[in-house]
C-alpha cells in the first residue's frame, strides 16, 4: 500500500466555477482549484509535493529546512506523524534555540519532529555538501532523505504535474500563487495543449524564471509547457501585506465562501482581479486559480 492509499487524499480535488462579477464583465470565467480540500493536514500543494518525496525516502528519516513558521515544515512533520515515520526540521535561527516554541513549531515538535537550530550564515549555506554533511552529522542522521527547503526538488515537481493533468482541456490559463516555483514547474509541465500557467510570485526578486528554467530540467531534462509570471503582486515580499490586501481577502472569503490563505492565496486573486480589470487575461477565456491551501 503507498502513502497516497493510506492517507485517502480527495483526488482529483474538485473544480468550481465561482459567479464573481469583477472577471464576467470582462468576459473571464473563474474557476477555484481546490487543492486546499486535498487532505486536512497534507494541504494543497504540500501533498502534491512530499508525497513522492516520501515514497522515495521509503521510512528512512526525512530531514528538511525551514524559517520559524515554515507551512512545509508543519507538513512534513504531520506526514511524519500520520504515516510513522522519524523527520527532523533544520530552523533557520539559533537564538529561537532554548526559547518556548513558537506555536507552529510546537506543532512540528508534537508531531515528533525533531528541531534542530542553526545560526543564520550556515542556514543560508546549506546546499553546500560539506556544510549538509555537518548539519547531517549534528542531528545523527547521516542516511537521510534530505528535501530541500520549500521541498521543492525533481520529485516534488513530477508531483505536481498531476495538478495540470487534472486540468486539461478545463480551462484556458491556470494561475498559481509562486515560492519556491516548484509547483508552476510540474503544473505547467501537465497542461495540455493551448494551455498556459501563470505565476504570482509572493516573494520580491524577480529571480524565479530562472529557477523555474533550472527545476524544469532537474525533472525533465528540458523546458515543458507554457508559462509566464506576473511579478507585481508580492506586496513587498513574503509575508508582507497590506490594509488594502486583508480587505480585498476578506470580501473574497464573505463574496465565495471560502478561506483565503493570506501569504500565497490572497496575492494570487488580487493578481487576478487586477489582471482581469485591465484586459489582461482576454475575453472569452476560462481562469483557473489554484487554492494551494
Ligand atoms: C499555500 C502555498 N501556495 C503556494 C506555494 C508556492 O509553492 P512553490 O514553492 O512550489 O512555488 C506555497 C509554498 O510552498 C504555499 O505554502
Amino acid at each position: 500500500m503507498t502513502s497516497a492509499d493510506i492517507l485517502t487524499p480527495r483526488l482529483p480535488s474538485p473544480l468550481q466555477e465561482v459567479t464573481d462579477d469583477r472577471f464576467a464583465r470582462h468576459g473571464v470565467r473563474l474557476l477555484l482549484k481546490r487543492d486546499d480540500l486535498i487532505h486536512p493536514e497534507l494541504i494543497g500543494n504540500k501533498w502534491r509535493k512530499l508525497v513522492p518525496n516520501i515514497e522515495a525516502a521509503a521510512g528512512r528519516p526525512l530531514v528538511t529546512f525551514g524559517g520559524a513558521y515554515s507551512n512545509h515544515l508543519r507538513a512534513t512533520a504531520a506526514a511524519g506523524r500520520l504515516l510513522g515515520f522519524p523527520t527532523v526540521g533544520v530552523v533557520r535561527g539559533d537564538e529561537l534555540a532554548g526559547r518556548p516554541l513558537n506555536p507552529a513549531l510546537a506543532r512540528c515538535a508534537a508531531d515528533g519532529m525533531r528541531l534542530h537550530f542553526v545560526d543564520r550564515p550556515t542556514y543560508r549555506r546549506k546546499a553546500e555538501p560539506d556544510v549538509l554533511a555537518g548539519l547531517l552529522r549534528a542531528v545523527a542522521a547521516e542516511g537521510a532523505y534530505v528535501v530541500p527547503e520549500g521541498g521543492s526538488n525533481a520529485a516534488a515537481v513530477r508531483g505536481c504535474v498531476a495538478l495540470g493533468a487534472e486540468l486539461r482541456g478545463r480551462a484556458d490559463v491556470v494561475a498559481i500563487a509562486c515560492g519556491t516555483g516548484g509547483t508552476l514547474a510540474g503544473l505547467a509541465a501537465g497542461l495540455g495543449a493551448g494551455q498556459r500557467a501563470l505565476g504570482v510570485p509572493v516573494l520580491r526578486g524577480g529571480f524565479l524564471a530562472g529557477e523555474i528554467r533550472r527545476l524544469q530540467e532537474e525533472a525533465f531534462g528540458g523546458r515543458r509547457g507554457r508559462w509566464s509570471l506576473d511579478e507585481r503582486f508580492h506586496f513587498g515580499g513574503y509575508g508582507r501585506t497590506a490594509p488594502e490586501l486583508d480587505a480585498f481577502a476578506e470580501d473574497f472569503e464573505e463574496r465565495h465562501g471560502v478561506r483565503v490563505e493570506r501569504l500565497y492565496v490572497a496575492k494570487l486573486l488580487y493578481g487576478l482581479v487586477e489582471l482581469a480589470r485591465e484586459g489582461g487575461l482576454g475575453r472569452g477565456v476560462d481562469v483557473v486559480a489554484v487554492l494551494t491551501a
